[in-house]
């Protein structure tokens, strides 16, 4: 089948384009209000977007609470989410007003970022502490402005939780990271295999 996605008419029971785009990781961001309130909450548009500096972005259907904290202190972090604590990331997603704290909501613990003022998940495998180096809303075709709001971090510190260390490398199999399939699915990184890139003749 094809389509063009101005008409969008792709026939199907619901909109596929998420579901082709996946798996995606799941950046659970943490950020504090200028009031002191501790937010959590699950982004799968998240991903690296440079490795120097060390960048990552997510992206906001709207101007939700993260969003705002982050234009408010500068400041978030990024945890990545592993098979055992899914079920507190999805709780974490609530719709709940501002100020009110997910961390306590899903039962995590919040620590405090070493080098930024952003709660962060005790209980993930692996942090990464941010500083905010741009906020933008992309543009399409028409000039026009996404829905969407991109928000795009430096990593200035990063936790790695050690029992995930085998030989020196992040034994992925062990931290079992989550990612997001279309819809409502989900999968887990567990079924790892190595494969080594070619090597020009
Ligand atoms: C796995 C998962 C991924 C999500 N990804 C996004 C996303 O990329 N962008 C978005 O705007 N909302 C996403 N959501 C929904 C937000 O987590 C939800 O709207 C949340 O309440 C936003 O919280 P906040 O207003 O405290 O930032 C996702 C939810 C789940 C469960």
């Amino acid at each position: 089948m094809f389509y063009t996605t101005d008409s969008n008419r792709h026939g199907l029971a619901h909109d596929p384009f998420k579901a082709i785009v996946a798996p995606r990781p799941i950046g659970w961001i943490g950020s504090k209000g200028r009031d002191g309130s501790l937010n959590l909450s699950p982004y799968s548009f998240f991903n690296a977007v440079s490795d120097r500096p060390k960048l990552v972005m997510f992206s906001s259907a709207g101007r939700k609470d993260s969003v705002r904290n982050v234009e408010e202190t500068g400041v978030f972090t990024a945890n990545l989410v592993s098979r055992n604590i899914v079920e507190k990331m999805n709780h974490s997603s609530i719709a709940v007003p501002y100020g009110v704290n997910e961390f306590e909501l899903a039962g995590l613990t919040a620590r405090t970022g070493k080098l930024v003022d952003a709660p962060y998940v005790g209980e993930a495998f692996a942090v990464l502490e941010c500083r905010v180096t741009e906020v933008l809303q992309p543009k399409g075709l028409d000039g026009e402005v996404s829905e969407n709001i991109m928000v795009l971090g430096q990593v200035v510190g990063i936790h790695i939780d050690e029992t995930i260390i085998r030989d020196g490398r992040l034994d992925m199999a062990l931290a079992r990271p989550v990612a997001r399939m279309g819809y409502m699915d989900y999968s887990e990184g567990s079924d790892v295999f190595e494969m080594l890139r070619p090597k020009a003749p």
